[in-house]
């Protein structure tokens, strides 16, 4: 029967990094992952990289394509009343921020782990993971032959996000969560940006973010009803709708170009507690969502997982189970920043169904403030580069 010490379920951010860490450390990890190598390596999503996150990626040998595809950003705009109003990141804090696809951090991180002879299983679908409770978990999988396996060992990383299956192996965990009544519909399109930096849109009609991947490609996002058909958005109303929500007075053209992918996210604040359940551990969005404004959901999985490999480390070589067991907490008090800081940008950025002139008025009221007042502005500031890491 395989073994290892440190079975992973996902081969996402926080699984891959995680199993990373583990081999710098010395520590055996196998990665199960349920689609294909090119599925993992073609979702487009997270294109914000907080400084501790760069900084770390860095440190660990997995920065060099990041530094020079990567595009540093010193600022982001707040655009409402017909106008920017620039966040100057860089000046308020120190740091910048990296806008790099999280797609590309997975390439990155697949590289390193099949160079260095790492064992990441693609079409490996895990369906149950029993025996944490008892000290002789396992994880049981389909291969991409569709015959059921068995990995056994002596901890389970569940990295497997929102929709996998370890959280449901854990009784008694308490759940946090919160819906917001919009989704977003983002499209990936091939067109230099049409600004240097990112612009979070407040509008009459709604919520829009204008980011980038390259110099040749803009992701671009709307607010949308929850249950939003994606059948119903034609290329043209898109652009039309973009073009409305990101109108300036000072004639602001928005580039349009061939759309390369389309989807459409719900929105969603949840948190489960505690992170662990004996010898299964949590991380990512396994863990928790945020919804997207912040920009912090890849961040929070990159931090849960460094927490977790220095936990493993000393476990594994000095037999030490403190930082296991304070696992949980150290996470959760990045993790309820992250979920304050996004439900904040959410609720001053978005339309509300049903909200009134009231509403609209102290949404306003908040955007001026943020943007008018350096202590504001340094706050949403240094949130978004990303607070330091937990020692
Ligand atoms: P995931 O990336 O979801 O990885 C989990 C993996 O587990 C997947 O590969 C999945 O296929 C696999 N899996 C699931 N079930 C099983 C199973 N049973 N067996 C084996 N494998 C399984 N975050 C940011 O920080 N900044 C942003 O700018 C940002 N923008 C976003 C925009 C969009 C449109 C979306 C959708 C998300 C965005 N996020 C952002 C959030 C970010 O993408 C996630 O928080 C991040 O992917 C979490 O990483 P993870 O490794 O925990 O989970
Ligand atoms: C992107 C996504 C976000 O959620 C965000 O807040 C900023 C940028 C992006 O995909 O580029």
């Amino acid at each position: 029967m395989p073994r290892t010490q440190v079975g992973i379920v996902g081969a996402g951010p926080a699984g891959l990094l995680l199993s990373h860490l583990l081999h710098l450390a010395g520590i055996d990890s196998v990665v199960l992952e349920a689609r294909s190598r090119d599925y993992v390596e073609k979702r487009v999503r997270a294109g914000v990289l907080e400084h501790p996150t760069a900084e770390l990626l860095r440190e660990v040998g997995l920065g060099e394509r990041m530094d020079r595809e990567g595009l540093p950003h010193e600022g982001l705009s707040l655009r409402f009343d017909g106008a920017d109003h620039r966040i100057a990141l860089t000046e308020l804090t120190g740091k910048s921020i990296m806008v790099y696809g999280q797609q590309e951090v997975v390439k990155d991180l697949i590289a390193a782990r099949l160079a260095a002879g790492g064992q990441v299983l693609f079409e490996c679908t895990a369906i149950a993971v029993p025996g944490v409770d008892q000290d002789r978990p396992a994880i049981i999988y389909r291969d991409p032959a569709g015959r059921t396996q068995e990995l056994r060992c002596d901890i389970v990383a569940g990295c497997d996000g929102f929709h996998g299956v370890t959280r449901a192996a854990a009784t008694g965990l308490t759940v946090f969560e919160r819906a917001y009544p919009f989704a977003w519909l983002g499209i990936l399109a091939r067109t230099p940006p049409s600004h240097h930096e990112l612009i979070y849109s407040y509008s009459d009609r709604g919520f829009a973010l204008h980011s980038m991947r390259s110099p040749a490609l803009t992701r671009l996002y709307l607010q949308v009803p929850p249950d939003e058909d994606l059948a119903g958005w034609p290329d043209d109303r898109i652009w039309e709708e973009l073009a409305a929500r990101l109108r300036t007075s000072d004639g602001f053209t928005l580039r349009e170009g061939p759309v390369l992918e389309k989807g459409i996210t719900p929105m969603r604040s949840y948190v489960v507690e505690p992170m662990r359940y004996g010898r299964l551990f949590l991380a990512g969005d396994a863990a928790h969502i945020v919804p997207p404004t912040g920009a912090k959901g890849m961040n929070l999985a990159v931090a849960d997982v460094r927490v977790l490999a220095r936990a493993l480390t000393a476990f594994f070589q000095q037999g030490r189970e403190d930082l296991l067991d304070a696992y949980s907490e150290t996470c959760l008090h990045r993790v309820w920043r992250a979920e304050h800081f996004s439900w904040w940008m959410t609720s001053m950025l978005h339309r509300f169904p049903g909200d009134d002139a009231f509403q609209h008025r102290l949404q306003l009221a908040q955007l001026r403030y943020t943007v008018g007042s350096v202590a504001a502005a340094t706050s949403l500031a240094e949130n978004y580069v990303g607070l330091p890491f937990a020692q």
